[in-house]
């Protein structure tokens, strides 16, 4: 990376000489990139500090959370950067302000991140009908992250046309959500035929709703990601251990979660093709986080990774024996960027880092990567 203060100049140069409109906001004070703000609204993969700062007790305020990137912990669910700080930074904007930790339009004036570790796409009532214990489920799900959205539009827009205007400039990072609706209740050892499955259309339908939600208050371009692949995460791996190794792909991971995965992951692709909009306007980008994650589980020493084993955690099984396993007296990995996971359930910054680039520049997103819509 010898060249690397030439790298960022280059796009800017084609932009400069291919995109007139461009041009004038490439030049224009504060708003260097085609998009002016970032808005991210999901779960522990995107949330940058909500739930931290609402449970100053957890774990994740505990090294080595942050080790790798910012060197303490951040609230972060992750040993650095997550996939939402590499799209930010490769827009040229600031690390986003968590909605919780903001107060003002000058908090916010580049975007927010709404996302809340263990947050689900259903409503929190929804769980409690279903007989879930709630402790681990924070009641910020997807509607209650769009009203605080609201808000901030509100807050950042005075006038219609203002919002109007913010709306159709803004990049917004819909989830990952969604995957918490599962995770809950599997973790509370609820039946996957029974309770589990028969979720995916409601699950799908609220994502849905919530993308058109801000198509209503006129985005203009919405990245959708779907699931990871379930199937390769530790705390998965330990808690449905088998002896028929059939149950595994070559890569390790267990088919029957990556199955459901991918069948959570088809539901939303169909819908999304499916959403009423102008298409000469209006951009709905499928997130293939599962397709980019599969990649480095198949091929990890091509990506420079090792095993599927988590990198901080208690000594059990894949290094995730519980839930949360990671925290201040953990067995740590002494180099994370070399494993897939983080803590068990997480990912590192090293799998972030690529998801983000696959997503960014492709071929990890349909129908076409985010900075496509930047070079015109
Ligand atoms: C949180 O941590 C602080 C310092 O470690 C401790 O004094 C306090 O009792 C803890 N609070 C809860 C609710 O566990
Ligand atoms: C709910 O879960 C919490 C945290 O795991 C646990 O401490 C509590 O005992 C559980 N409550 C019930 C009623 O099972
Ligand atoms: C789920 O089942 C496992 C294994 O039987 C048990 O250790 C764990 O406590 C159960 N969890 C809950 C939330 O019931
Ligand atoms: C840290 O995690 C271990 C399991 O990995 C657990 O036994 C221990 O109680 C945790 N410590 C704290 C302070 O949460």
């Amino acid at each position: 990376m010898a060249s690397s203060s030439l790298v960022p100049v280059l796009p800017l140069l084609l932009l400069l000489l291919v995109c007139p409109d461009m041009a004038v906001s490439a030049a224009a004070p504060g708003g260097s990139s085609c998009y002016t703000r970032l808005f991210s609204f999901g779960d522990s993969i995107t949330d940058a500090g909500n739930l931290a700062s609402l449970s100053p007790n957890i774990s994740v305020l505990e090294p080595p959370y942050g080790e790798t990137f910012f060197g303490r912990p951040t609230g972060r669910f992750c040993d650095g950067r997550l996939i939402v700080d590499f799209i930010a930074a490769a827009l040229r904007l600031p690390f986003l302000a968590p909605y919780l930790t903001g107060r003002t339009a000058n908090d916010f004036r580049q975007g927010a991140n709404f996302a809340v570790a263990g947050a689900t796409a259903l409503s929190h009532d929804f769980f409690r009908d279903m007989g879930l214990n709630l402790t681990l489920i924070p009641p910020y799900s997807l509607d209650v992250q769009l009203e605080w959205f609201k808000r901030v539009l509100h807050l950042l827009g005075p006038t219609e046309q203002e919002r109007k205007d913010i709306m159709s400039r803004s990049l917004f990072l819909m989830g990952e959500i969604g995957g918490n609706d599962y995770n809950h209740p599997f973790f509370q050892n609820r039946s996957f035929a029974a309770e589990i499955k028969p979720l995916v259309p409601k699950v799908i339908q609220k994502i849905e709703s919530a993308v058109k939600v801000l198509i209503g208050l006129g985005a203009k371009t919405i990245v959708v990601p779907g699931n990871v692949p379930m199937g390769c995460i530790p705390r998965y791996l330990a808690m449905f251990r088998s002896i028929n190794p059939g149950d595994y792909d070559a890569a390790g991971c267990l088919r029957w979660l990556n199955d459901f995965a991918e069948l959570h992951n088809r539901a939303l692709k169909r819908v999304l093709e499916r959403i009423p909009r102008d298409p000469t306007t209006v951009t709905v980008i499928y997130g293939d986080y599962y397709g980019a994650v599969l990649e480095i589980t198949r091929n990890p020493h091509k990506h420079g990774f090792t095993n599927l084993i988590a990198c901080c955690g208690d000594g059990g099984p894949y290094n995730s024996g519980s839930l949360f396993s990671c925290n201040a007296t953990s067995i740590v990995c002494p180099d994370p960027s070399k494993r897939i996971s983080w803590d068990g359930i997480h990912f590192t910054e090293a799998v972030y880092r690529f998801v983000a680039r696959g997503v960014l520049d492709g071929p990890y997103a349909a129908p076409s990567p985010i900075l496509s819509k930047c070079r015109c």
